[in-house]
């Protein structure tokens, strides 16, 4: 059986003097999940925002809130992520491996990893669950499909189209032989983060994905509730 095709806002370029409202604008727009990207100026080079925003957004939503976390120790913040009121928790394959030449030192960008250390991140992804919430590794670009085991673990995968830190990138098509060949052994969520748009979106949902996470396709739109309804009313194919 497909699954439905769910549209997660990244609020990243939402009007952050008026998030209440802008919160509204999703919910009016039929959005089916809320998308906060953290970002910690390591792990990526941009600095966003924290656990405190989506502590502060949860009383104003039903929507379940999906924190992406591109930071460097992503263990450390599940408790403060999870206590905030995050009901999905994302983190990175790349917090997870030896990290390739090229990108191990202080500034050098994107991060990539050849092989996860499935341990290690199980580890992390079990505290997700005791925390009572649901756990999506993420994939960047340049990092081969290597969950391995880890599939049995998790509830999702979200499957990087841009190199993460800034919204309003070109979406890149090597996401999509990965979401692919995930799909033939995942039966869980595969999402997909960058680049969305009334063109790359029916490629992404015709590999396997089931959730579209998008920012300014959404935000800048004239009509946002066009737009998900556009994005849903794609044809899923598996
Ligand atoms: C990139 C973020 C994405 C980003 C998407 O680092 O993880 O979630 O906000 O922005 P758009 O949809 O504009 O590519
Ligand atoms: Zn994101």
């Amino acid at each position: 059986m497909s699954k439905p095709i769910q549209v997660s806002a990244s609020i990243l370029c939402a009007d952050f003097t008026k998030l209440g409202e802008e919160i509204k604008k999703c919910e009016d727009a039929g959005v089916d999940m809320l998308h906060v990207d953290v970002m910690d100026g390591h792990f990526v080079p941009n600095i966003s925002i924290g656990a405190l925003i989506v502590e502060a957004i949860r009383p104003l939503t039903k929507l379940p809130i999906e924190s992406h976390l591109m930071i460097e120790k992503p263990g450390d913040y599940i408790d403060a992520f999870a206590d905030a009121g995050a009901d999905i928790i994302s983190i990175h394959v790349e917090c997870y491996g030896q990290r390739r030449e090229g990108c191990r030192e202080y500034g050098q960008y994107p991060k990539e990893i050849d092989a996860i250390d499935v341990e290690a991140a199980r580890k992390d992804v079990l505290r997700i669950k005791e925390k009572g919430k649901r756990a999506f590794m993420v994939i960047n670009p340049g990092t081969p499909l290597c969950l391995g085991d880890l599939v049995k673990d998790i509830d999702g995968v979200l499957m990087m189209s841009v190199n993460p830190g800034f919204s309003k990138q070109k979406f890149m098509p090597v996401a999509l032989g990965k979401i692919q060949e995930l799909r033939k052994v995942f039966d869980g969520d595969i999402s997909i983060d960058g680049g969305v748009n009334a063109e790359t979106s029916p490629q992404a949902v015709e590999a396997g994905v089931n959730i579209l996470a998008t920012a300014s396709y959404f935000f800048g739109a004239e009509d946002p509730a066009k737009v998900v309804t556009y994005l849903k009313g794609l044809q899923p194919v598996h």
